[in-house]
Protein backbone atom coordinates (compact mmCIF):
# COMPACT_ATOMS: atom_id res chain seq x y z
CA UNK A 1 0.00 0.00 0.00
CA UNK A 2 1.31 3.24 -0.82
CA UNK A 3 -0.33 6.22 1.63
CA UNK A 4 0.88 9.31 2.57
CA UNK A 5 0.33 8.69 6.31
CA UNK A 6 -0.40 5.38 8.08
CA UNK A 7 -3.90 3.99 7.36
CA UNK A 8 -6.40 3.38 10.42
CA UNK A 9 -7.11 -0.36 11.57
CA UNK A 10 -10.13 -0.48 9.01
CA UNK A 11 -8.18 0.53 5.84
CA UNK A 12 -5.48 -2.07 7.15
CA UNK A 13 -7.77 -4.34 7.70
CA UNK A 14 -9.12 -4.30 4.06
CA UNK A 15 -6.23 -3.63 1.99
CA UNK A 16 -2.94 -5.01 3.82
CA UNK A 17 -1.33 -7.49 1.86
CA UNK A 18 -5.20 -7.49 -0.05
CA UNK A 19 -4.16 -5.37 -2.99
CA UNK A 20 -5.87 -6.36 -6.40
CA UNK A 21 -4.76 -9.43 -8.14
CA UNK A 22 -1.96 -7.67 -10.69
CA UNK A 23 -2.85 -10.36 -13.22
CA UNK A 24 -5.86 -9.94 -13.77
CA UNK A 25 -7.84 -7.19 -11.02
CA UNK A 26 -9.36 -9.71 -9.21
CA UNK A 27 -10.36 -7.65 -5.93
CA UNK A 28 -10.51 -10.31 -3.51
CA UNK A 29 -6.72 -12.44 -3.13
CA UNK A 30 -6.99 -15.33 -5.14
CA UNK A 31 -6.89 -18.90 -3.57
CA UNK A 32 -3.44 -20.80 -5.00
CA UNK A 33 -4.19 -24.35 -4.90
CA UNK A 34 -1.27 -26.24 -5.89
CA UNK A 35 1.08 -28.24 -4.25
CA UNK A 36 4.15 -26.94 -6.49
CA UNK A 37 5.46 -24.56 -9.03
CA UNK A 38 7.32 -24.92 -12.61
CA UNK A 39 11.03 -23.52 -11.69
CA UNK A 40 12.39 -21.33 -15.08
CA UNK A 41 15.73 -23.24 -14.44
CA UNK A 42 17.67 -24.63 -11.84
CA UNK A 43 18.06 -21.76 -8.53
CA UNK A 44 15.08 -19.78 -10.94
CA UNK A 45 12.07 -19.62 -9.67
CA UNK A 46 9.34 -16.65 -8.78
CA UNK A 47 9.61 -16.99 -5.29
CA UNK A 48 7.64 -20.42 -4.90
CA UNK A 49 9.05 -23.39 -4.90
CA UNK A 50 6.64 -25.96 -2.43
CA UNK A 51 3.47 -24.74 -1.12
CA UNK A 52 4.63 -26.18 2.49
CA UNK A 53 7.54 -23.56 2.58
CA UNK A 54 5.41 -20.73 0.99
CA UNK A 55 1.90 -19.93 -0.92
CA UNK A 56 0.78 -16.93 -2.22
CA UNK A 57 -2.23 -16.97 -0.47
CA UNK A 58 -0.72 -17.64 2.41
CA UNK A 59 2.33 -14.76 2.14
CA UNK A 60 -0.90 -12.07 1.60
CA UNK A 61 -2.35 -13.63 4.90
CA UNK A 62 1.03 -13.42 6.81
CA UNK A 63 1.22 -9.65 5.10
CA UNK A 64 -2.30 -8.83 6.24
CA UNK A 65 -1.91 -9.96 10.12
CA UNK A 66 1.64 -8.56 10.27
CA UNK A 67 0.41 -5.05 9.19
CA UNK A 68 -2.71 -5.46 11.73
CA UNK A 69 -0.38 -6.20 15.14
CA UNK A 70 1.98 -3.94 13.78
CA UNK A 71 4.70 -6.72 13.30
CA UNK A 72 7.21 -7.08 11.34
CA UNK A 73 5.98 -10.59 10.22
CA UNK A 74 3.37 -13.15 10.81
CA UNK A 75 3.31 -17.10 10.10
CA UNK A 76 0.10 -18.87 10.16
CA UNK A 77 -0.30 -22.61 11.14
CA UNK A 78 -3.16 -24.91 10.84
CA UNK A 79 -4.65 -24.14 14.37
CA UNK A 80 -3.67 -21.78 17.19
CA UNK A 81 -2.39 -25.41 18.96
CA UNK A 82 -0.54 -25.66 15.96
CA UNK A 83 1.42 -22.08 15.82
CA UNK A 84 1.62 -22.29 19.76
CA UNK A 85 3.62 -25.41 19.46
CA UNK A 86 5.52 -24.32 16.56
CA UNK A 87 6.82 -20.80 19.00
CA UNK A 88 7.60 -23.15 21.99
CA UNK A 89 9.44 -25.59 19.33
CA UNK A 90 11.72 -22.57 18.86
CA UNK A 91 13.12 -23.17 22.76
CA UNK A 92 15.81 -25.96 23.46
CA UNK A 93 15.39 -28.75 26.07
CA UNK A 94 16.32 -27.47 29.17
CA UNK A 95 14.67 -24.16 28.61
CA UNK A 96 12.33 -22.77 31.09
CA UNK A 97 8.74 -21.14 30.32
CA UNK A 98 6.99 -19.04 32.97
CA UNK A 99 3.39 -19.18 32.17
CA UNK A 100 0.23 -17.70 33.36
CA UNK A 101 -2.09 -20.26 35.34
CA UNK A 102 -5.40 -19.39 33.24
CA UNK A 103 -4.34 -20.02 30.09
CA UNK A 104 -6.30 -21.46 27.58
CA UNK A 105 -6.82 -25.41 28.46
CA UNK A 106 -5.34 -26.44 25.78
CA UNK A 107 -1.88 -24.40 26.32
CA UNK A 108 -0.80 -26.07 29.64
CA UNK A 109 -2.00 -29.47 28.16
CA UNK A 110 0.50 -29.11 24.82
CA UNK A 111 3.37 -27.66 27.99
CA UNK A 112 2.77 -30.34 30.50
CA UNK A 113 1.74 -33.68 28.19
CA UNK A 114 4.16 -33.09 25.44
CA UNK A 115 6.46 -30.26 25.32
CA UNK A 116 7.82 -31.46 29.02
CA UNK A 117 8.58 -34.59 27.95
CA UNK A 118 11.44 -32.66 25.35
CA UNK A 119 12.64 -31.54 28.15
CA UNK A 120 10.99 -28.09 28.89
CA UNK A 121 10.11 -26.68 32.16
CA UNK A 122 6.86 -24.92 32.76
CA UNK A 123 5.80 -22.97 35.41
CA UNK A 124 2.47 -21.54 36.39
CA UNK A 125 1.98 -18.26 37.91
CA UNK A 126 -0.93 -15.53 38.87
CA UNK A 127 0.23 -12.95 36.08
CA UNK A 128 -1.80 -10.75 37.27
CA UNK A 129 1.15 -9.02 39.11
CA UNK A 130 4.42 -7.85 37.42
CA UNK A 131 6.10 -8.79 40.08
CA UNK A 132 5.22 -12.57 40.54
CA UNK A 133 6.90 -12.59 36.75
CA UNK A 134 10.35 -10.60 38.10
CA UNK A 135 10.14 -13.69 41.03
CA UNK A 136 9.42 -16.84 38.76
CA UNK A 137 12.01 -15.77 35.92
CA UNK A 138 15.12 -18.28 36.40
CA UNK A 139 18.47 -18.11 34.69
CA UNK A 140 17.28 -20.76 31.83
CA UNK A 141 13.63 -19.12 32.00
CA UNK A 142 13.74 -17.78 27.87
CA UNK A 143 9.88 -16.83 27.26
CA UNK A 144 7.15 -15.34 29.13
CA UNK A 145 3.72 -16.63 27.99
CA UNK A 146 0.65 -14.80 29.06
CA UNK A 147 -2.97 -14.23 28.06
CA UNK A 148 -4.76 -11.17 28.81
CA UNK A 149 -7.67 -11.04 29.35
CA UNK A 150 -7.91 -14.73 30.81
CA UNK A 151 -9.64 -17.56 29.76
CA UNK A 152 -12.30 -18.21 31.13
CA UNK A 153 -11.92 -15.60 34.66
CA UNK A 154 -10.99 -12.63 32.44
CA UNK A 155 -8.15 -11.42 34.46
CA UNK A 156 -5.66 -8.68 33.44
CA UNK A 157 -1.89 -8.73 32.97
CA UNK A 158 -0.01 -5.27 32.83
CA UNK A 159 1.57 -5.91 29.37
CA UNK A 160 4.17 -2.53 29.75
CA UNK A 161 5.18 -3.47 33.04
CA UNK A 162 5.80 -7.32 31.95
CA UNK A 163 7.57 -6.48 28.94
CA UNK A 164 9.97 -3.79 30.98
CA UNK A 165 10.51 -7.19 33.06
CA UNK A 166 11.51 -9.18 30.24
CA UNK A 167 13.70 -6.43 28.16
CA UNK A 168 16.00 -6.48 31.82
CA UNK A 169 15.92 -10.00 32.20
CA UNK A 170 16.15 -10.68 28.30
CA UNK A 171 13.75 -12.82 27.91
CA UNK A 172 10.88 -12.60 25.43
CA UNK A 173 7.51 -11.98 25.99
CA UNK A 174 4.75 -14.01 24.50
CA UNK A 175 0.78 -13.02 24.31
CA UNK A 176 -1.67 -14.91 23.60
CA UNK A 177 -4.35 -11.85 21.97
CA UNK A 178 -7.25 -14.35 20.97
CA UNK A 179 -9.65 -12.13 23.16
CA UNK A 180 -9.08 -9.23 22.04
CA UNK A 181 -7.89 -9.00 18.69
CA UNK A 182 -5.66 -6.55 17.37
CA UNK A 183 -8.45 -4.28 16.99
CA UNK A 184 -8.23 -3.31 21.09
CA UNK A 185 -5.58 -4.68 22.02
CA UNK A 186 -1.79 -3.97 20.06
CA UNK A 187 0.59 -5.82 22.43
CA UNK A 188 3.71 -5.32 20.58
CA UNK A 189 3.20 -1.72 20.87
CA UNK A 190 3.45 -2.18 24.41
CA UNK A 191 6.43 -4.20 23.88
CA UNK A 192 6.00 -7.78 23.71
CA UNK A 193 8.02 -9.60 21.45
CA UNK A 194 5.59 -12.37 19.84
CA UNK A 195 1.41 -12.24 19.76
CA UNK A 196 -0.31 -15.47 19.29
CA UNK A 197 -3.95 -16.16 18.22
CA UNK A 198 -6.29 -18.72 17.26
CA UNK A 199 -7.19 -17.25 13.98
CA UNK A 200 -10.45 -19.98 14.34
CA UNK A 201 -11.91 -16.97 16.56
CA UNK A 202 -12.38 -13.61 15.85
CA UNK A 203 -9.72 -13.33 13.21
CA UNK A 204 -11.60 -15.36 10.98
CA UNK A 205 -14.92 -14.59 12.96
CA UNK A 206 -17.52 -16.99 11.27
CA UNK A 207 -16.82 -19.82 13.03
CA UNK A 208 -15.83 -22.00 9.63
CA UNK A 209 -12.38 -22.65 9.73
CA UNK A 210 -9.44 -23.38 12.13
CA UNK A 211 -6.28 -21.69 12.34
CA UNK A 212 -3.32 -19.97 13.91
CA UNK A 213 -0.78 -17.03 13.77
CA UNK A 214 2.08 -16.19 15.55
CA UNK A 215 3.32 -12.43 14.68
CA UNK A 216 6.81 -11.36 15.21
CA UNK A 217 8.77 -8.30 16.22
CA UNK A 218 12.14 -9.35 15.35
CA UNK A 219 13.36 -10.98 12.26
CA UNK A 220 15.32 -13.62 14.29
CA UNK A 221 11.63 -15.48 15.22
CA UNK A 222 10.24 -14.69 11.94
CA UNK A 223 13.36 -16.62 10.50
CA UNK A 224 13.02 -19.61 13.09
CA UNK A 225 8.92 -19.79 12.52
CA UNK A 226 9.57 -20.12 8.88
CA UNK A 227 11.82 -22.58 9.43
CA UNK A 228 9.53 -24.54 11.34
CA UNK A 229 6.81 -23.82 9.13
CA UNK A 230 8.87 -25.64 6.25
CA UNK A 231 10.31 -28.27 8.89
CA UNK A 232 7.65 -29.83 10.40
CA UNK A 233 4.54 -27.98 8.06
CA UNK A 234 1.54 -27.58 10.37
CA UNK A 235 0.86 -24.47 7.67
CA UNK A 236 -2.67 -23.38 6.74
CA UNK A 237 -4.32 -24.40 3.78
CA UNK A 238 -4.84 -21.84 1.01
CA UNK A 239 -8.69 -22.23 1.25
CA UNK A 240 -8.40 -21.53 5.39
CA UNK A 241 -5.80 -18.76 4.70
CA UNK A 242 -8.19 -17.27 2.36
CA UNK A 243 -11.33 -17.53 4.89
CA UNK A 244 -9.26 -15.93 7.24
CA UNK A 245 -8.28 -12.92 4.61
CA UNK A 246 -12.35 -12.58 3.73
CA UNK A 247 -13.31 -12.67 7.17
CA UNK A 248 -10.66 -10.44 8.78
CA UNK A 249 -12.05 -7.25 6.79
CA UNK A 250 -14.79 -6.83 8.70
CA UNK A 251 -12.40 -7.09 11.92
CA UNK A 252 -13.18 -3.45 12.97
CA UNK A 253 -16.92 -3.69 12.27
CA UNK A 254 -17.57 -6.99 13.98
CA UNK A 255 -15.21 -6.05 16.81
CA UNK A 256 -17.40 -2.56 17.55
CA UNK A 257 -20.71 -4.92 17.15
CA UNK A 258 -18.92 -7.49 19.63
CA UNK A 259 -17.96 -4.85 22.30
CA UNK A 260 -21.36 -2.93 22.08
CA UNK A 261 -23.19 -6.11 22.24
CA UNK A 262 -20.98 -7.37 25.52
CA UNK A 263 -20.95 -4.47 27.53
CA UNK A 264 -25.27 -4.52 27.44
CA UNK A 265 -25.14 -7.90 27.92
CA UNK A 266 -23.19 -7.77 30.67
CA UNK A 267 -24.85 -5.09 32.56
CA UNK A 268 -27.79 -7.29 32.10
CA UNK A 269 -26.20 -10.05 33.75
CA UNK A 270 -24.87 -8.27 36.99
CA UNK A 271 -29.14 -7.28 37.10
CA UNK A 272 -30.63 -11.08 36.43
CA UNK A 273 -31.43 -12.52 39.94
CA UNK A 274 -30.15 -16.08 38.99
CA UNK A 275 -26.89 -14.83 38.15
CA UNK A 276 -24.04 -15.11 41.68
CA UNK A 277 -21.66 -12.54 39.51
CA UNK A 278 -20.03 -11.78 36.29
CA UNK A 279 -16.58 -11.55 35.42
CA UNK A 280 -15.96 -8.77 32.45
CA UNK A 281 -13.34 -6.22 32.45
CA UNK A 282 -15.84 -3.32 31.27
CA UNK A 283 -17.38 -3.90 34.72
CA UNK A 284 -16.42 -0.61 37.14
CA UNK A 285 -16.15 -3.63 39.73
CA UNK A 286 -13.67 -5.63 37.52
CA UNK A 287 -10.30 -5.95 40.18
CA UNK A 288 -8.39 -4.83 36.43
CA UNK A 289 -10.99 -2.24 34.99
CA UNK A 290 -8.50 0.56 35.67
CA UNK A 291 -6.15 -1.18 33.71
CA UNK A 292 -8.68 -2.47 31.22
CA UNK A 293 -9.54 1.50 30.14
CA UNK A 294 -5.08 1.73 29.43
CA UNK A 295 -4.13 -1.38 27.78
CA UNK A 296 -7.10 -2.16 25.74
CA UNK A 297 -9.32 0.42 23.66
CA UNK A 298 -12.46 -1.97 23.90
CA UNK A 299 -13.60 -4.30 26.71
CA UNK A 300 -14.60 -7.21 24.00
CA UNK A 301 -17.68 -10.00 23.95
CA UNK A 302 -16.50 -12.48 25.91
CA UNK A 303 -18.49 -12.83 29.35
CA UNK A 304 -17.94 -15.25 32.20
CA UNK A 305 -21.05 -15.84 35.12
CA UNK A 306 -21.38 -17.44 37.86
CA UNK A 307 -24.83 -20.01 37.80
CA UNK A 308 -24.32 -21.29 41.42
CA UNK A 309 -23.78 -25.08 40.35
CA UNK A 310 -23.41 -27.38 37.86
CA UNK A 311 -26.73 -28.11 38.01
CA UNK A 312 -27.83 -24.66 37.33
CA UNK A 313 -25.38 -24.14 34.37
CA UNK A 314 -26.51 -27.49 33.04
CA UNK A 315 -30.22 -26.37 32.78
CA UNK A 316 -29.78 -22.92 31.28
CA UNK A 317 -27.41 -24.56 28.54
CA UNK A 318 -30.52 -26.97 27.97
CA UNK A 319 -32.47 -23.94 27.98
CA UNK A 320 -30.52 -21.74 25.19
CA UNK A 321 -32.12 -20.63 22.16
CA UNK A 322 -30.82 -18.38 20.02
CA UNK A 323 -27.10 -18.83 21.67
CA UNK A 324 -25.87 -21.74 20.66
CA UNK A 325 -23.95 -24.24 23.48
CA UNK A 326 -20.39 -25.56 22.13
CA UNK A 327 -16.75 -24.80 22.41
CA UNK A 328 -15.14 -21.76 20.99
CA UNK A 329 -15.62 -18.19 20.39
CA UNK A 330 -15.25 -14.84 18.49
CA UNK A 331 -17.77 -15.90 15.84
CA UNK A 332 -20.62 -13.61 14.55
CA UNK A 333 -23.01 -15.96 16.53
CA UNK A 334 -23.24 -16.15 20.13
CA UNK A 335 -21.81 -18.82 21.60
CA UNK A 336 -21.88 -20.19 25.18
CA UNK A 337 -19.90 -22.56 26.88
CA UNK A 338 -19.16 -24.36 30.24
CA UNK A 339 -15.29 -24.06 30.71
CA UNK A 340 -14.90 -26.88 33.95
CA UNK A 341 -16.53 -30.04 31.12
CA UNK A 342 -14.97 -28.28 27.95
CA UNK A 343 -11.76 -26.16 27.83
CA UNK A 344 -10.49 -26.60 31.20
CA UNK A 345 -11.91 -30.38 31.88
CA UNK A 346 -8.19 -31.36 31.29
CA UNK A 347 -6.94 -28.85 33.55
CA UNK A 348 -8.33 -31.68 36.80
CA UNK A 349 -10.41 -30.40 39.27
CA UNK A 350 -7.59 -29.73 41.88
CA UNK A 351 -6.10 -27.21 39.25
CA UNK A 352 -9.48 -26.04 38.41
CA UNK A 353 -10.52 -24.90 42.12
CA UNK A 354 -7.12 -23.78 42.88
CA UNK A 355 -7.58 -20.90 40.33
CA UNK A 356 -10.94 -20.40 41.09
CA UNK A 357 -12.83 -22.43 37.58
CA UNK A 358 -16.26 -23.49 39.48
CA UNK A 359 -18.71 -26.15 38.19
CA UNK A 360 -21.69 -23.23 37.91
CA UNK A 361 -19.12 -21.31 35.35
CA UNK A 362 -20.63 -20.45 32.22
CA UNK A 363 -18.70 -18.68 29.61
CA UNK A 364 -20.02 -16.70 26.68
CA UNK A 365 -19.15 -14.95 23.39
CA UNK A 366 -21.06 -12.36 22.40
CA UNK A 367 -21.82 -12.54 18.75
CA UNK A 368 -23.46 -9.76 16.77
CA UNK A 369 -27.01 -10.38 16.31
CA UNK A 370 -29.65 -7.56 17.92
CA UNK A 371 -28.45 -7.73 21.62
CA UNK A 372 -32.73 -7.39 22.36
CA UNK A 373 -32.67 -11.27 20.91
CA UNK A 374 -29.66 -12.31 22.79
CA UNK A 375 -30.99 -11.05 26.36
CA UNK A 376 -34.28 -12.13 25.31
CA UNK A 377 -32.94 -16.22 25.08
CA UNK A 378 -30.65 -15.81 27.85
CA UNK A 379 -33.07 -14.47 30.02
CA UNK A 380 -35.82 -17.23 29.66
CA UNK A 381 -32.82 -19.72 30.02
CA UNK A 382 -31.92 -18.35 33.09
CA UNK A 383 -35.03 -17.79 34.71
CA UNK A 384 -35.62 -21.95 34.29
CA UNK A 385 -32.78 -22.27 36.86
C1 LIG B 1 -7.16 -18.10 23.90
C2 LIG B 1 -6.96 -19.29 22.99
N1 LIG B 1 -5.75 -19.55 22.50
C3 LIG B 1 -5.53 -20.61 21.70
C4 LIG B 1 -6.54 -21.49 21.36
C5 LIG B 1 -6.27 -22.67 20.47
O1 LIG B 1 -6.73 -22.41 19.16
P1 LIG B 1 -7.27 -23.51 18.14
O2 LIG B 1 -8.53 -24.07 18.69
O3 LIG B 1 -7.44 -22.74 16.87
O4 LIG B 1 -6.21 -24.55 18.02
C6 LIG B 1 -7.84 -21.24 21.84
C7 LIG B 1 -8.95 -22.15 21.50
O5 LIG B 1 -10.04 -22.04 22.01
C8 LIG B 1 -8.05 -20.11 22.68
O6 LIG B 1 -9.26 -19.84 23.19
Amino acid sequence: MNYKKKPGFATLAIHAGQEPDPLTGAVTVPIYPTSTYVQQGIGENKGYEYSRVTNPTRTRLEENLAALEGGLAARVFASGMAAIHALVSTLKSGDHVVCGNDLYGGTPRLFNQVMSDFGLEFSYIDTTRAANIEKAIRKNTRMVYVETPTNPLMRLSDLGAISAICRRKKVDLVVDNTFMSPYFQQPLALGADLVVHSTTKFLNGHSDGLGGVVVCAKQEHADKLAFLQKASGAILSPFECWLVLRGVKTLAARMEIHDRNGRVVAYFLTKHKKVKSVLYPGLPGHPEHELAKRQMSGFGSMITFETGSLKNANKMLKRVRLCSFGESLGGVETLISHPATMTHAGLGEKARREIGITDGMVRISVGIEKVDDILEDLDQALTAI
